[in-house]
């Protein structure tokens, strides 16, 4: 894995998959994607693949993880999966507050910060979904909804534990929609959302990543990952079909290596 790409692409295949589609998919990620000097690529798979993108992707510059992880740390919790079994596989990042899960399972802001933590404290890193849905923008109330989100964590930890996390703004309503927001609707939140942490702790903010995730393509890449504040992208469908997941990747890589 990589210190130091300013961009990170996280590919999130939700329940899509199974060994020998996920072996043709990485092979050919690996093929394209692997040293990528400014862009650190994150494969975030089901539970049961871990294991696999372990052997494939040990000796390869990307990094993998999972989509949820438990917020106890061990005991009897049925169906439940820690934070030391995604480290036994190799896993350093893992996804968490996606609102697949928080909507489909009534996960509280407690409960996420809950896993965020448990996550950080054993050394994986959190990548937090925050976003709004249709209804809560088009009464204007995006900013309150992500700053609600923000706020359970800071209060419970602080929020210098935003140093080196990842915060992905996922409106509700552009996942898996086709309708990605706009380059002026991204440039807000991601402001927003780098604003709100860096009054409190500069010094986190700096070492924060803000990426965006809903409907990111090929054709909308570089649009979105040119936006001031946005360090990369946390992709679905697209990270499917190992053609468009590398042109969102390289729109990445050619954003960072110009900033450079
Ligand atoms: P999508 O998913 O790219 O299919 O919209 C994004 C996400 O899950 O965040």
């Amino acid at each position: 894995m990589k210190k130091t790409a300013q961009k990170m692409v996280v590919a999130n295949w939700k329940m899509h998959g199974n060994l020998k589609q996920n072996q043709t998919l990485l092979e050919a990620y690996i093929r394209t994607l692997d040293n990528l000097p400014h862009t650190q690529v994150v494969v975030c798979a089901p539970y049961p693949y871990l294991a696999q993108l372990q052997s494939l992707l040990a000796d390869t510059d990307i990094a993998w993880g999972a989509q949820n992880i438990a917020k106890m740390e061990r005991g009897a919790y049925t169906g439940e999966v820690s934070a030391e079994m995604l480290r036994d596989f190799g896993s350093t990042h893992v996804i968490i507050g996606h609102s697949e899960r928080s909507t489909a399972y009534c996960e509280s802001d407690e409960n996420i910060a809950q896993k965020f933590m448990v996550a950080k404290k054993h050394g994986l890193t959190p990548i937090l979904c925050v976003g709004e849905t249709l209804i809560e923008r088009e009464a204007g109330m995006q900013e309150n909804v992500v700053a609600k989100q923000l706020d359970t964590i800071i209060r419970m930890y602080g929020a210098q534990v935003f140093a080196d996390a990842v915060i992905s703004y996922e409106p509700i309503w552009a996942i898996g929609t086709g309708l990605a927001a706009t380059p002026a609707q991204a440039t807000e939140m991601h402001k927003f959302i780098h604003d709100k942490i860096a009054v409190l702790d500069e010094a986190a903010a700096k070492r924060l990543k803000i990426l965006y995730g809903g409907s990111v393509n090929p054709q909308n890449a570089l649009q979105l990952m040119v936006v001031k504040n946005c360090d990369g992208g946390l992709i679905g469908r697209c990270s499917l079909n190992a053609q468009e997941f590398e042109q969102i990747c390289m729109a990445a890589e050619r954003v960072s290596q110009s900033d450079e």
